[in-house]
């Protein structure tokens, strides 16, 4: 039973016990105006900040978190969830990770955070050099701490839980995916929270919820983007079982909304750079983060777009090269790499 619906019963048995019916309202109104403070919170997603001494950089995307960060601290919610994707390449640049790690505690709001593929690893593949691997996890792990937590966070009917995971673990075959599986397994509903928010990093599926697996070596973006069949069907079961409300996934870096059986999926927008546009015709690709508001038990949403895009010019290469052959003259120019605004 929720916590407001434990409120009702409380009051009914007010109205029904000692006192005046005056006495029982007015308790009734205490009690609501106690359990009743609403908050806000703000899930931003794909950062993807980077280093001047990296063989890829795009200084751009530094200065879109600069103002995201500032439009966040104006609105100054009493949260902040990282959907991943915090750095450029942190999975192979661990300074990339301390880097954005401070920044982060000096944003203001306590921040929950999750990893994105760019700290530890893409979607697992044996094709792929620069897959989840255990050692990228370990370094995450190392300033992060743990990728998989629960916790509740408002009070009375606003009270909100939130489940965060490192959801590419799924279908990885390594012992940390059977450590996340052992995690969730034991993961029980909460009836105190009128909410409860998941997130994720990548999508739990690219287009609809029951499409096929994507052929990896021919439809590789759409596969990259979600999880597979198996995982996306376990974790959902886990979802329901513990009374999801919300999952919010980034990765995709385009902006959806859409309810399967009563859950609100948020597909986020990014601050670093625009994808899949032109995917769905309820896709919106501009770059901003999404505030939530929580009143009433309920949860409610709005995007926020940037208030500027930034035009400064860097250089590398995109996608996921492997880490063999990355090219780091331009890091180790004398002077140092200095961005310029383009056209
Ligand atoms: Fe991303
Ligand atoms: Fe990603």
């Amino acid at each position: 039973m929720k916590r407001f619906d434990l409120a009702m019963v409380r009051n009914r048995d007010l109205i029904l016990g000692e006192g005046s019916l005056d006495e029982s309202i007015e308790k009734i109104c205490m009690n609501i105006s106690e359990n009743s403070s609403d908050w806000s919170f703000v899930h931003v997603s794909d950062l993807h900040v980077g280093s001047p001494r990296s063989y890829r950089f795009q200084p751009a995307w530094n200065e879109n978190w600069q103002t995201a960060r500032q439009q966040i601290q104006e609105i100054a919610p009493e949260l902040v969830l990282i959907g991943g994707d915090l750095t450029r390449d942190g999975a192979t640049h661990t300074g990339e990770l301390n880097l954005v790690l401070e920044d982060l505690a000096q944003l203001g709001p306590e921040c929950l955070i999750i990893p994105g593929n760019h700290e530890v690893g893409n979607k697992w593949s044996p094709d792929s050099s620069v897959a989840i691997n255990s050692t990228y996890l370990r370094h995450y792990h190392n300033v992060f701490g743990a990728s998989e937590w629960s916790h509740v966070r408002g009070e009375g009917i606003n009270r909100v839980r939130f489940t965060g995971i490192d959801a590419f673990k799924l279908g990885s075959g390594l012992a940390e995916e059977t450590e996340l599986r052992d995690w969730l397994d034991q993961l029980e509903a909460n009836s105190s929270c009128s909410n409860h928010v998941w997130m994720i990093h990548p999508a739990l599926f690219a287009d609809h919820f029951a499409e096929p697996d994507f052929d990896r070596t021919v439809d590789r973006v759409p596969w990259y983007f979600g999880l597979n069949r198996a995982d996306r069907f376990y974790l959902w079961d886990v979802m329901k079982r513990t009374g999801a409300t919300h999952v919010i996934s980034g990765h995709i870096h385009c902006r959806r909304h859409v309810v399967v059986d009563g859950v609100h999926l948020h597909l986020a927008p990014a601050t670093a750079f625009p994808q899949w546009g032109d995917r769905w015709p309820d896709g919106d690709d501009r770059l901003g983060f999404l505030e939530f508001s929580v009143s009433a038990g309920k949860i409610t949403s709005r995007f926020v777009p940037l208030e500027r895009t930034s035009d400064l010019q860097g250089y590398g290469p995109g996608g996921n090269p492997a880490v063999e052959g990355r090219d780091y003259s331009v890091a180790q120019e004398q002077p140092a790499f200095e961005p310029v605004r383009g056209a």
